[in-house]
């Protein structure tokens, strides 16, 4: 079963990234094929310290490493903290573009979308660009899909955690069509057959 990570750039408990991903998460959910679905905490990665990876990190890394060295496509959404990615969310990034004991980081080849949420009009859109160059410079295949921001994301999310606004939903699974389709674009021939 194609394996999906999903990611929230925030910690916070009401934040409207983690309400973005747990509309995503539904949407996938929802839809006829089956999808294995893995939410990475970001507490799970302490500061990131070459000492600590000597070391050879913590369970809970490696854990998440290998939760992403398994996973077909990763979906992020991240919060724009004076126009920049949280440092929770760079600090994950940068464990993950290490290969932790393998042979190459997880995020080597793995196809990842990024989406923002914001409570400002724009969604936290001036971000997005930023996370996606992190993601290639960290050699993951960015979706080349229709951006999506989350603008006044903290009045739409509701007291459930999630988005239910009809136009954020739409656009929203857009973006999990765009990546679900990315999945079965890349498998092989035989095994579609
Ligand atoms: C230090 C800091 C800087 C921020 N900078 C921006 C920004 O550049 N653009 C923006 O849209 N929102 C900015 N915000 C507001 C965040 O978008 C807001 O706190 C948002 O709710 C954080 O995401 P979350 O709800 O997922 O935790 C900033 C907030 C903080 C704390």
């Amino acid at each position: 079963m194609p394996k999906i990570v999903l990611v929230s750039g925030s910690i916070r408990r009401e934040s409207a990234n983690t309400a973005v991903i747990a509309t995503i998460r539904r949407l996938i959910e929802q839809r006829d094929e089956q999808y294995e679905i893995t939410e990475l905490s970001l507490r799970d990665f302490p500061f990131f310290d070459e000492d600590l990876e000597s070391a050879g990190g913590t369970p809970e890394l490696l854990a998440a490493h290998a939760e992403v060295a398994s996973a077909d496509a990763l979906i992020i959404s991240s919060p724009a903290y004076n126009g920049y990615p949280s440092g929770v969310l760079k600090n994950a990034l940068d464990w993950l573009s290490r290969p932790a004991g393998a042979d190459r980081s997880p995020l080597e080849g793995l196809p990842a979308a990024v989406v923002s949420a914001s409570p400002g009009q724009a969604g936290g859109e001036n971000v997005q660009p930023h996370v996606r160059q992190i993601l290639t410079n960290c050699g993951a295949k960015v979706i080349d899909s229709e951006q999506v921001a989350v603008g006044n994301a903290l009045e739409l999310r509701t007291p459930e955690g999630v988005i239910t606004e009809p136009a954020v939903v739409s656009a929203l699974a857009g973006l999990v069509d765009a990546v679900t389709g990315h999945i079965g674009a890349a498998v092989p021939q035989e095994a579609a057959a």
